[in-house]
């Protein structure tokens, strides 16, 4: 692992599915390898929010990961739009990126809808930006969650291609870094079938940073399972994913193998498991919380890490941005 790098939209609440998913990996990897983790407030843009709350929003997360861990002394943490050559760089890349690709991203399909002449340029763009955002600091790695697997993929296609077509080595091509067990994808607490996610209208589906010790509880005993008992072999819990969704986050929050969970519930029900799954989510969640509340408040001090974490990156992409633009001829 040579740089690390990955990022977050603002927009939302933090929930349990980026902490498990995305966070909380990058807090163990700030140890391990030089990283930059930013808020992709340029990615927000496909969506129209009044200027005041997207401001609002890039502080709230920045507060959001420094309170889950990130600290901005080991590894560079920054706001994308502070550093044009996200922006720039993305333009060079729309040379190299080919419709086609992009008109088979499930995120767009997804996105779009039914209505494509409706949606934004920007949405259909996304996964150049998103390309522009790791190439620009020869990323090695990025963890993320498995939903932003095929955008990895098509950074590796763009890297290559721009490589091929300039005859240089301008871009180091990257790998997608995903997490094992549930993190690769936790699932909605209310249908074990879809992820979870800050878009779902339903509240339910998710646990939020910012939910309160109640609303956590309330929201496990509430959770979709099923009628049967729990096994002693996680591997008879794959036809019920409820079920596997609920052990998993609670190996995921409390470090013990599902084997080790599943021996101590073996044979009840979820009447039982359920208490214990709140208790080790708020064990893990209220202290972030707490942090993120102290946080949240202090503009100044957020502002002046978040000016602090641009400067180092805007030093970190200048040359690869340089390289890119030699390659492609612009500039004397
Ligand atoms: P975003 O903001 O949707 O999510 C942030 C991170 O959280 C992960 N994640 C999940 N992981 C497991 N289970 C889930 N239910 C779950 N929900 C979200 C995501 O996979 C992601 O890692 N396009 C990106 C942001 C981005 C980016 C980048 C990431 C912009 N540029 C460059 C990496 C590198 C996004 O919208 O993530």
């Amino acid at each position: 692992v040579t740089r690390v790098l990955s990022g977050i939209q603002p927009t939302g609440n933090l929930h349990l599915g980026n902490l498990l998913g995305a966070i909380l990996r990058w807090v163990r990897m700030q140890d391990e390898a030089p990283c930059l983790f930013f808020l992709a407030d340029l990615h927000s843009l496909s969506d129209h929010i009044p200027a005041d709350t997207r401001r609002a929003q890039v502080r709230s997360m920045a507060a959001a990961l420094i309170a889950s861990g990130i600290d901005p002394d080991k590894a560079v943490l920054f706001a994308q739009s502070d550093v044009p050559a996200h922006a720039e760089l993305c333009w060079l890349l729309n040379g190299t990126a080919r419709m086609g690709w992009l008109h088979r991203m499930t995120q767009w399909k997804d996105k779009s809808g039914k209505n494509k002449e409706g949606a934004s340029v920007a949405l259909f763009d996304y996964p150049v930006l998103q390309a522009a955002d790791i190439l620009l600091y020869q990323a090695s790695h990025v963890p993320v969650g498995e939903d932003q697997k095929q955008h990895i993929e098509l950074t590796r296609d763009i890297a290559n291609k721009f490589n091929l077509d300039t005859g240089t080595e301008t871009f180091v091509v990257p790998e997608p870094f995903i997490g094992g067990g549930v993190a690769a994808r936790v699932m909605s607490l209310r249908d074990g079938s879809a992820k979870m996610s800050k878009s779902d209208p339903s509240d339910m589906s998710r646990i939020n940073l910012i939910d309160s010790d109640d609303e956590i509880a309330a929201k496990i005993r509430k959770a979709r399972t099923d009628p049967e008992s729990l096994p002693g072999d996680p591997d008879l819990l794959k036809e019920r994913p409820e079920a596997r969704n609920l052990v998993g986050i609670m190996a995921a929050v409390t470090g013990e193998s599902e084997t080790a969970i599943l021996a101590r519930f073996e044979g009840q029900g979820f009447g039982a498991f359920k208490p214990a799954l709140a208790d080790a989510l708020v064990a893990a969640i209220s202290p972030i919380r707490s942090r993120y509340e102290a946080l949240q408040g202090d503009h100044a001090e957020l502002d002046r890490l978040l000016d602090e974490g641009a400067a180092k990156a805007n030093e970190l992409a200048a040359p690869t941005l340089l390289a890119a633009k030699r390659a492609l001829g612009l500039g004397r």
